[in-house]
């Protein structure tokens, strides 16, 4: 299967709003499955539309320990959080589309997520902890939205700048 290429900062695609899916169709399967084996081979925990030049509302993810665990795919469709709980949670993100760069960003500690599966059925999900994160750090990108537009401007920009460096090095795209 052919994979995808994952887009970096400061790329237009990953500050534009990705749009609704019609129908959960075999393309939209296959863009799916492309995407997971995408994300799988970046050693990441979430990838979505956005970060392979794609704009469409869908977004995969996989928290299961890649070493020895069996993979436990999460494909997700035109996602919408109906719920979120009044405490924060403060975790350490990274992003497969600003390499290398961390930083610790609040949201809140567990919510509610609707969205259509990978047959296009209707689906639930309760995320808590660093599934919490990963489901709002994806539904993010859909609305072009990165980690580090909930840091400070000071990280931000440093963070900007090590990306800039490391592509003047050539050590990414
Ligand atoms: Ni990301």
């Amino acid at each position: 299967m052919d994979k995808y290429n994952i887009i970096n900062i400061p790329h237009p695609t990953l500050k534009a709003t990705a749009q609704p899916v019609a129908m959960v169709t075999d393309d939209v399967r296959q863009q799916m499955d492309r995407m997971l084996q995408t994300m799988y081979d970046a050693s990441g925990i979430g990838l979505a539309a956005n970060q392979v030049n794609l704009l469409n509302r869908v977004f995969v993810m996989d928290m299961a320990p890649r070493e020895g665990g069996d993979p436990r795919p999460i494909f997700v469709v035109n996602p919408e959080i109906i719920w979120r709980s009044e405490e924060f949670s403060v975790m350490e993100e990274g992003c497969l589309s600003i390499p290398g760069q961390y930083a610790e960003v609040e949201r809140p500690a567990s919510v509610r997520l609707i969205y259509l599966d990978y047959h296009g059925q209707p689906a639930e999900l309760l995320a808590e902890g660093a599934m919490a994160h990963c489901v709002q750090h994806e539904l993010d990108h859909l609305n072009g939205v990165l980690f580090i537009d909930h840091i400070s401007k000071l990280k931000r920009d440093m963070i900007v700048r090590k990306i800039e460096k490391l592509r003047k090095l050539g050590e990414i795209l």
